[in-house]
C-alpha cells in the first residue's frame, strides 16, 4: 500500500519535470513562431445540386491550396480526409480545408434544389362525351395525361383526384388539370356541346296583311302562321311572344314576325303594310289667271293659280320645279307654261300650256306711234338716228317717252321735228298716252 503511494508521487514529479524540462529545452518562455503566418489556405470546390425538391443526394468535392495534407470539415463538423462530402440537401455549407500544419482556409457552398418541372411537359388530352340534349348533365370527360407519371386531376379549379373521368357534365367549357408526383401540372380546355336542337328543322312563316283604311290609320293587321314544327309562338318585331299568329292595330310600316317552335327554333318574316293611295279618286285642278307679257317691260308676265278637288292648303310648282306657297309665278316672259298645285297628301294636278301672251299695243301708243311714224321717223331711224334716237323701234317709244314729251310737247330746249311743234291735237295724244302711264300697253 505505501510502495505503492510512493510510486504515484514520483510518477507525478517525473511528468512535471518533463513539461518543465521540455519548455526550458525550447528556449524557456518565448512564444513560437506561428506557422501559419504568410501561408494562406484556399478552398474552393465544385457542388452537385439535389436532382430534385426535397432530395439529399447533393455533393461538394472540395479542394485546397496553401498546404498539403488537407483534412475537411463540413459545417463545423469533424475533420475528415476526404474532401468530398454527399447526402446534401439545398441549403448553405461552410468547409473549413486544414492542412497537416493546422492552417486553416473555409469557403462557403450553396446547393439549391433542380426545378422538379424543368424539362418535363404534361400534355392533357381527353375522351368527351357530350350531353344528349339541352340542359341535360349527362356528358362526360375522360382525361389523358402523359409526359410524367403519378397523375392526379382536377375539373374547374376542383380538389384533384385520381380518378381520371369526370362525368355528370352538362354544356360548357371545361379546364382540366393533370399533375404528376412532383407537383408539375399540364392543362386544357374541353368543351361539351348538347345537339342542336334546330339542326335540320326549317320553320317557315306566312301570313296575310290587312292594310290601315285610311292614311295614319292603326287598324291594319297581320294573320301569320308558321309550318315546320309544332307549338308555334309569335312575336313582332321582337316584343314579347304570344301563342297567337295574329297582331292587330298596326299602322303602315314593316314588320318582322318571328315564329319559335317548343324548342326555341325559329323562322321569320318581314310583312309591309301600306296606307291606302290618298290620291286614290283624288283629281286635283288646277285653276289660273294669266296675265300676258308687256314686250317693253320684258319679262313681266304673271301666272295667278288655284288648286281644287283634293285637301288644301296646295303649293305649287311651275315647270315641275319646286313646290311653294304662293300660288302667284311673275316675270315670265312670253311663252307657254305648265303649273302644277299638290294638296297635303301629296296628291297632285297639274295645268300644262298655260300660254303667257305678249301683249298687244294700247290704243293710246298706237296713237303716238302713228304720230311718229308720219312726222319723226325720217330723221329718227336705224340708219340715222338723230340723237341717238331710233323711233322705228316701238319700245324706244316708251322707254324715252319723257324726251319725246319735252321736245315735241314742250319744244324744250327746242321743238321737235325741228321745223315746228306739230299740231295741238297731235301734241295732245302724246299727253294724253303719258297721262294713261305712258306704256305699250296703253
Ligand atoms: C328734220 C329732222 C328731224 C325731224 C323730223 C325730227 N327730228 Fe328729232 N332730232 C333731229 C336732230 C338733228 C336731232 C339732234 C339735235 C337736237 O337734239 O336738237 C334730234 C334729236 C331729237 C331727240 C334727242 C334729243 C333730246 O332732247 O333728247 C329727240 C327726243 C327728238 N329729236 C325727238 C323728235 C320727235 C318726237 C320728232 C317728231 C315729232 C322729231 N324728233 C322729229 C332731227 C329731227
Amino acid at each position: 500500500m505505501k510502495l505503492y503511494k510512493f510510486g504515484y508521487y514520483i510518477a507525478l514529479l517525473l511528468f512535471f519535470s518533463t513539461l518543465f524540462f521540455s519548455s526550458c529545452g525550447k528556449g524557456g518562455t518565448t512564444t513560437p513562431p506561428d506557422p501559419c503566418n504568410g501561408i494562406t489556405v484556399l478552398v474552393s470546390g465544385i457542388t452537385s445540386n439535389p436532382t430534385n425538391a426535397g432530395a439529399t443526394n447533393g455533393s461538394i468535392t472540395v479542394s485546397a491550396t496553401g498546404g498539403s495534407g488537407f483534412t475537411y470539415s463540413l459545417n463545423g463538423g469533424g475533420f475528415q480526409s476526404s474532401n468530398v462530402f454527399t447526402g446534401l440537401s439545398a441549403g448553405v455549407y461552410s468547409i473549413v480545408a486544414k492542412s497537416n500544419n493546422g492552417c486553416t482556409g473555409s469557403a462557403s457552398f450553396t446547393m439549391v434544389d433542380q426545378n422538379p418541372c424543368a424539362g418535363v411537359t404534361i400534355a392533357v388530352s381527353a375522351t368527351l362525351t357530350n350531353p344528349t340534349l339541352p340542359g341535360a348533365f349527362d356528358g362526360s370527360i375522360i382525361v389523358t395525361a402523359s409526359g410524367s407519371t403519378g397523375f392526379t386531376y382536377n375539373i374547374n379549379g376542383g380538389v384533384f383526384q385520381s380518378a381520371n373521368v369526370f362525368s355528370n357534365l352538362g354544356d360548357g367549357v371545361y379546364v382540366i388539370i393533370a399533375k404528376d408526383a412532383n407537383g408539375c401540372t399540364g392543362t386544357a380546355n374541353f368543351t361539351l356541346a348538347a345537339p342542336n336542337p334546330c339542326a335540320g328543322i326549317s320553320i317557315t312563316v306566312n301570313g296575310t296583311v290587312n292594310n290601315p283604311t285610311a292614311s295614319g290609320a292603326n287598324n291594319g293587321s297581320i294573320v301569320a302562321t308558321a309550318t315546320g314544327s309544332t307549338g308555334f309562338t309569335f312575336n313582332i318585331n321582337g316584343g314579347a311572344f304570344q301563342s297567337s299568329g295574329t297582331f292587330n292595330n298596326l299602322s303602315a310600316g314593316t314588320f318582322t314576325i318571328v315564329a319559335k317552335d317548343v324548342n326555341g327554333c325559329t323562322g321569320s318574316k318581314a310583312f309591309t303594310l301600306t296606307n291606302p293611295n290618298p290620291c286614290a279618286g283624288v283629281t286635283i285642278t288646277v285653276g289660273s289667271s294669266i296675265m300676258g307679257n308687256d314686250p317693253c317691260l320684258s319679262p313681266s308676265g304673271m301666272i295667278t293659280a288655284s288648286g281644287s278637288g283634293g285637301t288644301g292648303p296646295y303649293t305649287f310648282s311651275l315647270n315641275a320645279g319646286a313646290f311653294q306657297s304662293s300660288n302667284i309665278f311673275s316675270s315670265l316672259a312670253s311663252g307657254t307654261y305648265s303649273v302644277s298645285a299638290r294638296d297635303i297628301n301629296n296628291c297632285v294636278g297639274t295645268a300644262s300650256n298655260l300660254i303667257v301672251p305678249t301683249l298687244p299695243a294700247g290704243p293710246l301708243f298706237t296713237a303716238v306711234r302713228t304720230l311718229i311714224q308720219n312726222n319723226c321717223v325720217s330723221c329718227h331711224n336705224p340708219t340715222t338716228p338723230n340723237g341717238g334716237m331710233n323711233w322705228t323701234v316701238d319700245c324706244n317709244i316708251v322707254t324715252f317717252k319723257d324726251r319725246i314729251q319735252a321736245r315735241a310737247v314742250n319744244a324744250n330746249p327746242s321743238a321737235m321735228p325741228p321745223t315746228g311743234l306739230l299740231p295741238a291735237s297731235e301734241r295732245q295724244k302724246i299727253i294724253d298716252w303719258i297721262n294713261a302711264g305712258g306704256k305699250f300697253t296703253n
